[in-house]
């Protein structure tokens, strides 16, 4: 019910509208939309929130006001009870000086040696879980496949350390068990501390108790090591090197540091990849034009093996990774500040305290800036397209938050996709429907995505007998 355009009335505390949202953010998050416009505002438990439609609200958060925003204090309480106090937990002095001091862990010239990992992990993934021998094409749960991989890519760019299949089966089911866990938490009206016995409680100390576990074996033997050799130990040239060597003694990451930021790179550095490839790979086997077309792109591109200067030749490869970006925005959920003062944004009175949203799921389905929203056209992004107004696709985010791992994601999506798109023929087992999505922090596949992944070679044998050659 609105009374006023963008205003929403909310009988009974607004806990049905809670209710609501906690069931299904996207699907209530475009009501609001529908009923609102680009703005929606009300009130939950005397709570304000606003929701920004438009991109130029947005970004005049995210960018031009950033300083007049900061992360919801709640929200950082619940993360930092499961990652500590890391990069994305912590706010000001604080998180200036973890962000300095881990970006040349994440910059562009790194790419070229973590590339080699990244290429290791796929190698052995693509031979451990997809068929190796022509004519075999087997269904396989595209979820559990690509958290397979990008989990082996995180835990050899940050430790050098190449995964078991148990090993990563055990760590996702923790991941997940967490993720979920952390969704809950997020929408309950009151957060217990840490001490009092709540539901999943018991359960969530057990699964950090173990990826903790995970985390601080790779740690202590790399400082063990580093300790033993007394010298300046040689660099390893992963993630966790590039921690132990940043800053100088002004400014360092203390032990603890590492340890809370490792929790959060690894979890955020396979889960969100995992699922921009998992909406990738389903609109690959439902759309075989596109994938005809990008097989040409890559055949021609790179002989054998990918690096930065072949990728930069790949621009529909890029374009269709983009588009499934943008109608499957991997990072839908808790894409929130709080206003530190009043102002106004785009017209609209934002009170101190209020709590904003940015919808990324309708903003990168909003038809004023994306002719026919729900159809996957990678051609929208190639150059020379009509240019997309800055801010109506964000994917990673904005301003001076915005996602750390975003050039490594990149890298590594592509190298993923370009060696599928190389060797496998895709084809959806439920015919052209993709499963519904759904928010479990990242966005996931509501019923299991299978696609039959058929040997290349394998393919055009089978092509060549069918026409009798
Ligand atoms: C497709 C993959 C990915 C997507 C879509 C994604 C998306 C995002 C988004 C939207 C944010 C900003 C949230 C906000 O402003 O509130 C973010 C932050 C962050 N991401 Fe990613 N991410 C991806 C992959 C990665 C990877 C691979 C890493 C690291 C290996 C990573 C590390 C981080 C970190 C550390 C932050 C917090 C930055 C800060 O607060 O300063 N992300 N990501």
């Amino acid at each position: 019910m609105s009374n006023r355009l963008g205003v929403v009335k909310t009988p009974f505390l607004g806990l049905p509208l809670l209710k609501e949202i906690q069931a299904d953010p996207l699907t209530a998050a475009t009501r609001l939309q529908h009923q609102c416009g680009d703005v929606a505002e009300f009130e939950i438990l005397f709570r304000r929130i606003v929701y920004f439609f438009s991109p130029e609200a947005v970004r005049k958060v995210l960018v031009d006001h950033h300083d007049d925003f900061e992360r919801e204090t709640r929200l950082l309480h619940i993360f930092e009870s499961f990652q500590g106090r890391n990069v994305l937990t912590t706010e000001g002095a604080d998180w200036e000086r973890q962000r300095r001091l881990l970006t040349p862990a994440f910059s562009p010239k790194r790419m070229d040696g973590y590339m080699n990992l990244m290429q290791a992990a796929i190698d052995s993934c693509v031979s451990e879980e997809l068929p190796t021998v022509p004519g075999q094409h087997p269904s396989v749960d595209v979820d559990a496949f690509t958290t397979r991989i990008t989990m082996d890519v995180i835990l050899r760019t940050l430790f050098s350390h190449a995964s078991s299949r148990e090993e990563t089966r055990q760590a996702s089911l923790a991941i997940r068990a967490l993720s979920r866990q952390s969704m809950r938490e997020v929408y309950w009206t009151f957060v217990p501390p840490g001490w009092l016995p709540y539901p999943g409680r018991a359960a969530k100390m057990r699964n950090l108790q173990s990826l903790r576990r995970l985390i601080a074996a790779h740690v202590d033997a790399r400082l063990r090591h580093r300790s033993e050799s007394r010298t300046e130990a040689p660099a390893v040239g992963d993630v966790l090197d590039m921690m132990l060597q940043a800053g100088d003694d002004d400014a360092r990451l203390s032990t603890q540091e590492i340890l809370d930021n490792c929790m959060l790179l690894f979890g955020a550095g396979f889960d969100t990849s995992a699922s921009a490839l998992t909406w990738w790979i389903g609109l690959m086997a439902t759309h075989p034009e596109v994938m005809g077309e990008l097989r040409r792109e890559v055949d021609a591109a790179c002989a054998d093996r990918l690096d930065l200067a072949g990728m930069a030749r790949l621009p529909f490869l890029n374009a269709t990774i983009k588009e499934a970006m943008r109608i499957y925005p991997p990072s839908t959920a808790l894409f929130t500040r709080v206003a530190k003062r009043d102002m106004a944004i785009a017209g609209t009175a934002v009170r101190k305290g209020t709590l904003v949203v940015a919808p990324i799921w309708q903003m990168h389905r909003n038809e004023r800036y994306f002719a026919n929203p729900e159809t996957f056209a990678p051609r929208r992004f190639l150059p020379g397209a009509p240019a997309i107004p800055r801010g109506a696709f964000m994917p990673f985010g904005a301003g001076p938050r915005f996602c750390l791992g975003q050039q490594f994601a990149s890298v590594e999506i592509a190298l993923i996709a370009a060696h599928l798109v190389r060797h496998f023929e895709l084809d959806l087992e439920s015919g052209d429907e993709l499963p519904q999505p759904f928010v479990d922090l990242a966005l996931k596949p509501k019923t299991p995505m299978k696609v039959r992944f058929l040997r290349r070679d394998g393919a055009r044998r089978a092509a060549t007998r069918a026409v009798g050659i």
